[in-house]
């Protein structure tokens, strides 16, 4: 699909390593946003029903004249269409905002535990799959409990669980069972909503080799085998945070990164407890 890294994921396809975020893009600015991403040369985009900009998103596609097939595109249900029917029509919904026939990546946005549907989302998901509407299928905040349900119940394992992941909140144990289950992590706020970007550990790396902190927070996550999508409208920014496969970090710069993370590191809700 690109010549950027691919992630190898467990149903037999692939990923890029790098993506656009893009939660809090506007709908009036996505599709200016797409359009000078996919210029710049990225080829994987993240969305979610919620976030508003489908439609925008899908019109940057079409403007920037890239071969659908060349660009990789993930959307996410949201927790009030969770269930078999429900979520069925919620994709079909996003499809249509999107301009899409097919989707490369549906994940379920959270549990949502008090709900007790994400089962019957999950099976919804395995049929989209089965169908070939969507290449891959995973999840997003689930915690080791959901992904053992969902596995127990159905037998599939999603590809992907997208989550809180940055320097200050690096998620080890959730990690490992991924590891365990051959689930791809992915994630979201890779630049800790840009909190950690005046921190003097990664001011002195990104000094170091003569990189922004951003680049050096979007290296350490790449060099850490995860996949990666820093959101931006800024076509600065944007162009920026793609400058980040000329450099590696050494071992020296990935100990100082170790020593950030922190128990009290997350920054958005607990899956648990996220109040929506
Ligand atoms: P903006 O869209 O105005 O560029 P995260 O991906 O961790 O959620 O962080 C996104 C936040 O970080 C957004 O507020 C975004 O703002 C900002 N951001 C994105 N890239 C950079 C960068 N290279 N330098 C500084 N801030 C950035």
């Amino acid at each position: 699909m690109t010549d950027q890294p691919m992630i190898a994921l467990n149903d037999g396809g692939a990923m890029p390593q790098f993506g656009l975020g893009s939660w809090q893009t506007p709908q009036d600015e996505a599709a200016r946003v797409v359009q000078t991403a996919l210029n710049v040369g990225y080829r994987s985009i993240d969305t979610a029903a919620v976030y508003g900009n489908e439609q925008g998103l899908g019109e940057g596609l079409r403007a920037a004249h890239v071969d659908p097939g060349q660009v990789f595109i993930t959307t996410k249900l949201w927790n009030e269409r969770h269930g078999y029917d429900s979520a069925l029509k919620a994709f079909d919904e996003s499809l249509q905002r999107l301009g899409l026939e097919r989707l490369d990546l549906y994940l379920i946005h959270w549990p949502a535990p008090s709900r007790g549907l994400y089962v019957d989302s999950w099976r919804a998901l395995v049929r989209l799959k089965e169908e070939g509407r969507v290449l891959s299928i995973g999840v997003s905040n689930f915690e080791p409990e959901h992904l053992e349900r969902i596995i127990g119940e159905t037998g599939v394992v999603p590809a992907v669980n997208q989550i809180e992941l940055h320097p200050r909140f690096q998620q080890q144990a959730l990690r490992e069972v991924h590891a365990r289950y051959g689930i791809a992590t992915e994630s979201w706020s890779p630049l800790g909503r840009g909190a950690l970007l005046d921190n003097p550990v990664v001011e002195r790396i990104a000094d170091k080799h003569g990189k922004t902190p951003a680049q050096v927070v979007i290296r350490w996550h790449l060099d850490s085998g995860l996949i990666v999508i820093p959101k931006s409208v800024s076509p600065d920014r944007i162009r920026q945070n793609f400058a980040v496969f000329d450099f590696e970090l050494d071992a020296e710069d990935m100990a100082a990164f170790a020593g950030l993370d922190s128990a009290e590191g997350r920054g958005g809700p607990h899956p648990l407890t996220a109040p929506f």
